[in-house]
């Protein structure tokens, strides 16, 4: 019968239809208005009443049955091109990245974030100063007067024609926390920042270098508090088994003063190259906040006491990275960051 043998030959081409194209190819043929499966529709005219019924049953199961073979291949293939795409752009996570050359946080900045995450863990505030100060609190303010010698140590960077300067020291930081308090409360601050100095520009000066300071003003603060502060730094920074040692020394500022050798964190105090065979290494300045800077800041030094110290972040970071060129901090080059911290 046509029916049939048009159903079985749609049926067998739908089925091996690989394509998108060759199924379309199909549905004309078969399945479209003019296709041949339709077209059996336009006979029914020609037949006897009683076959009617019957052949209009037979076309409409071949269309039924045409069409699902249609549709069946149609996601047959759709599956199989979501398939082709997605192996075709499969991302294989175990390729190596493409290299980016990113660098690395430069020590400068390493060794500021790592000392305050440690004050900052003690309670301390993190107070931002003034590159450009003005005479008195670089030096009056901090016990140092006029003529004083210990200008000379710091000859700088005056802007002409006024009392400004490039500020010498971060200890400017502390005379402005205290001055700035209205009502005298207890003070836990550091405050990095830059410094500078005119100063030759070799492997271990630089005219503009980093400092940290610390202050704390409180009631009863002693000695004991200072060098406790100092042990607990010197060890989160350099290592559980490192000590200090505190050795006499003068700073207009304190009184008394001190100098802070942390013992050698490269050889562990027997004597090496980084100590210079001595075991120690002197990281800080430090001492008692002079009664006058209290006084003149506003802290009746009857009433309170206080420490102060202040950290070279360069030293620290070539002691720290082994870096043997100051200049090298400031290049940015990627190459040095990554051998020497990146690592
Ligand atoms: N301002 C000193 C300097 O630049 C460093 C220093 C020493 C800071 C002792 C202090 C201190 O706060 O107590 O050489």
């Amino acid at each position: 019968m046509e029916i049939s043998e048009i159903t079985e030959r749609a049926l067998k081409e739908f089925g091996s239809a690989d394509t998108e194209s060759a199924l379309e190819e199909a549905y004309n043929k078969y399945l479209s208005k003019k296709g041949e499966i339709s077209q059996l529709m336009s006979q029914m005219g020609k037949l006897p009443k009683e076959e009617k019924a019957s052949f209009g049953k037979a076309v409409n199961d071949a269309r039924n049955a045409a069409t699902a073979a249609y549709q069946a291949k149609r996601a047959e293939i759709e599956k199989k091109k979501l398939a082709e795409r997605l192996e075709k752009e499969a991302i294989d996570i175990t390729l190596p990245a493409k290299n980016k050359n990113i660098g690395h946080i430069n020590p400068y900045y390493a060794v500021i974030d790592e000392v305050t995450d440690i004050f900052l863990d003690m309670g301390y505030q993190v107070v931002e100063g003034r590159d450009v100060e003005t005479d008195r609190f670089n030096f009056e303010l901090l016990n140092v007067p006029k003529d004083h010698p210990a200008r000379d140590m710091q000859d700088t960077y005056y802007l002409e024609g006024s009392d400004l300067l490039l500020r010498t020291q971060t200890s400017a930081a502390q005379a402005h926390t205290m001055l700035e308090k209205e009502v005298k409360t207890p003070i836990r601050m550091i405050s990095p920042g830059k410094a500078y100095r005119r100063d030759d520009d070799d492997m271990t000066h630089s005219h503009q270098f980093a400092q940290i300071e610390a202050l704390v003003v409180d009631h009863n603060i002693s000695m004991a508090n200072l060098k406790a502060t100092l042990e607990l730094f010197a060890k989160k920074m350099f290592g559980e088994k490192r000590e200090i040692r505190l050795r006499s020394s003068y700073f207009p500022f304190t009184e008394p003063s001190v100098e802070v050798d942390v013992s050698c964190f490269a050889c562990g105090g027997k004597g090496c190259k980084t100590c210079k065979g001595t075991g120690w290494i002197e990281i800080l300045g430090a001492g008692m906040v002079n009664p006058k800077v209290l006084e003149a800041c506003g802290y009746d030094p009857k009433e309170w006491s206080g420490f102060a110290f202040g950290v070279g972040v360069e030293r620290v970071a070539m002691l720290r990275y082994g870096i043997d060129d100051i200049r090298r901090i400031y290049t940015d080059d990627v190459r040095f960051l990554k051998d020497y911290i990146g690592k």
